[in-house]
């Protein structure tokens, strides 16, 4: 039976009645909100492709990490740009690095907040790459090592969460075992599980200085044209331990964590990245589009895809939109 015995506007007449059969919701508590961290102190640098968002010395983030927190969003991932880059990435490790500050300083001055960390070696080697190099390729299995040390670095420093970004085959397990051994049984590993070799990438890459020196990431991370391949990927992740899983980035792939959520049941969250959020606010800063409104409507298709979680630069300003 059809119109005019159903009417689907009368459930869409007034604010209330839409937020009552609204399928979707949107919480501060969804998002994690990324920052950049540099050596330092009192250090706050703007990005000047991502407007509203700012690289700071340690003790900043922390008070970031608090405002964020008494604004309802409990957690933070953490990027670090270190002072000396090599060939192996050896400052990823490094305990009086730009991350294991922030980790210290976050916890000691918003204990609440969840602190994740962003798990991978593009920033700290000086060819860029998210491994070490073997002539022109990213040799995989001596990569896991260095990988491992660094989320056990973070973990020491007093990390929540470690969520290992470089597409290595295999690294969830080596960071469980690194984790387990040194009696970090409780740390959570955030998989970013599905990550593409994405265009979307670009101003972080200016955030975290770490493009590569030559070539590009595709002989790692996934072919934008995959998604059985996104579902693999999670599946593998999960049996080596992984305790949350991520596709990335997420507006483009919204598929892709649909297809993850329906063949799992671990959190999902999805990375709303640095691409999608110049866009916006570049459409919005030549008044093409109403930034707000359209920041909500991408965070709420996020969710409605299926994600649990968002990471997102939108963090702070989305949840002032929803206190
Ligand atoms: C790698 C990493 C990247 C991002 C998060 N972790 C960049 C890359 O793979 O080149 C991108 C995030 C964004 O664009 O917001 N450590």
């Amino acid at each position: 039976m059809s119109f005019p015995t159903h009417r689907y506007r009368r459930l869409r007449l007034t604010e209330s009645l839409r937020e009552m059969v609204r399928e979707t919701s949107l919480e501060p508590s969804d998002f994690i909100a990324p920052l950049f961290v540099v050596p330092g102190e009192g250090v706050r640098q703007p990005v000047p492709s991502m407007p509203g968002v700012d690289r700071t010395s340690p003790e900043l983030a922390a008070k970031d990490a608090k405002a964020l927190f008494s604004l309802g969003v409990k957690s933070v991932i953490l990027f670090g740009i270190p002072d000396g880059k090599d060939a192996r990435g050896t400052s990823s490790a490094d305990p009086g690095g730009p991350v294991c500050r922030a980790v210290r300083a976050i916890k000691s001055e918003s204990p609440g907040t969840v602190v994740m960390t962003d798990v991978c070696l593009c920033e700290y080697t000086d060819h860029g790459h998210c491994g070490v190099l073997k002539g022109e390729t990213v040799d995989n299995d001596p990569t896991l090592e260095i990988l491992a040390a660094e989320a056990l670095a973070h973990a020491k420093a007093g990390a929540d969460v470690v969520a290992p970004s470089d597409m290595m085959d295999g690294r969830v397990a080596a960071i469980r075992t690194a984790l387990d051994r040194d009696g970090f049984t409780s740390v959570p590993i955030l998989a970013y599980s599905a990550k593409y070799a994405s265009g979307f990438y670009g101003p972080f890459r200016e955030a975290a200085e770490s493009t590569p020196s030559f070539g590009d990431r595709r002989a790692y991370q996934m072919d934008p044209a995959n998604v059985r391949e996104a579902v693999k990927e999670v599946l593998s992740d999960i049996e080596e331990g992984a305790d949350l899983v991520m596709v990335k980035p997420a507006m483009a792939y919204l598929d892709v964590v649909r297809a993850v959520r329906e063949a799992t049941h671990v959190p999902l969250a999805a990375y709303n990245v640095s691409g999608e959020y110049a866009m916006v606010k570049a459409a919005e800063r030549n008044g093409w589009i109403d930034g707000k409104r359209v920041t909500l409507e991408i965070l709420t298709s996020i969710r409605r895809a299926g994600a649990d979680l968002i990471l997102t630069y939108h963090a702070k300003e989305a949840s002032e939109w929803l206190a």
